[in-house]
């Protein structure tokens, strides 16, 4: 299978396959099973899902009705912000487990950071939410912890008194969102960073840019979006529907976009697409 091929070691020894299959927006009320299901027959051997999106029991099934063993997909949830605190984030892992109905998880992450916008000791409450993430690991029932959504200025202070630093941090990140610094400043601390909206929800692929380099490549534009956060040392999580465009967004392996073509995409002016600063977001 290509995409199990092509996985990244994290700072702890796992492997995590290098693409995965977002699942934001597929809830319980619609076909998240089927398509989780689908996914995981096109090949996909990762999910991303969240507490705060409501299919984590979907999500099982789906994994379930595909017919492959659950060892073999890698599963990742996340703690959602109104269960911070030591307390709420065990409790809230509790939950996560009861509506997988799994023995483990492969990856646990916190959702967002505390901020000061919320919180005026939003160090604090980071680092009792990690406290409570450290001891989730050591209990062996997750395989890797990280972050979501964290800056540096967000994680600097995690790190100075974490003891078991975060595996992964996933950020938004697309051609027209490129957060290349923050990116960068996690692969030389060894976290491994994952894309969330690697497509911009479609809006990505629209440009002059993707249209010219879709010719040249003979690729989609999703291919080389993909191919893109890919060559940055990100692991992207696309997210479709349509079980063709779930295998052609993981045809991404036999090609590599040039240095100056990289650039090219580098360059794109900031998008439209509701992009949430963490400082920003209002907690409620
Ligand atoms: P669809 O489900 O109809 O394929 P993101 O991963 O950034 O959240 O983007 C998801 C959106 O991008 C969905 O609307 C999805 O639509 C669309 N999409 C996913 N893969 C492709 C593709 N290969 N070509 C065109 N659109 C795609």
């Amino acid at each position: 299978m290509e995409n199990r091929k092509k996985s990244v070691m994290l700072r702890n020894g796992v492997e995590i396959p290098g693409i995965g299959y977002g699942t934001w927006l597929l809830d319980d009320k619609t076909t998240a099973a089927d398509v989780v299901a689908e996914a995981i027959r096109a090949g996909y051997r990762h999910i991303d899902t969240a507490a705060y999106y409501g299919n984590e029991a979907s999500v099982a099934e789906g994994i379930r009705r595909s017919g492959v063993r659950r060892e073999e997909i890698f599963v990742t949830s996340k703690v959602w912000y109104t269960h911070r605190s030591y307390e709420k984030t065990w409790e809230a892992f509790e939950m996560t487990m009861k509506a997988f109905g799994f023995d483990s998880l492969d990856l646990y992450l916190v959702h967002w950071p505390a901020v000061q916008k919320n919180y005026d000791n939003w160090k604090e409450v980071n680092a009792e939410t990690w406290r409570a993430m450290e001891e989730i690991y050591r209990s062996g029932r997750v395989r890797a912890i990280g972050v979501s959504n964290f800056l540096p200025h967000h994680l600097e202070p995690l790190l100075e008194r974490a003891k078991v630093l975060p595996m992964v941090n996933q950020i938004e990140f697309r051609p027209g969102y490129s957060q290349i610094e923050c990116a960068k400043w996690c692969l030389e601390r060894g976290i491994v960073p994952e894309a969330w909206r690697p497509l911009g929800a479609g809006a990505a692929l629209n440009s002059e840019v993707m249209a010219e380099l879709s010719q040249t490549y003979g690729k989609s534009p999703a291919q080389i979006c993909i191919r893109w956060v890919l060559q940055h040392g990100l692991i992207p999580l696309p997210k479709s529907a349509n079980p063709v465009r779930m295998r052609e967004n993981l045809q991404v392996y036999d090609f590599t976009l040039s240095a100056e073509d990289m650039a090219k995409i580098d360059a794109l002016p900031r998008d439209e697409v509701s992009a949430i600063p963490p400082d920003e977001l209002v907690e409620n």
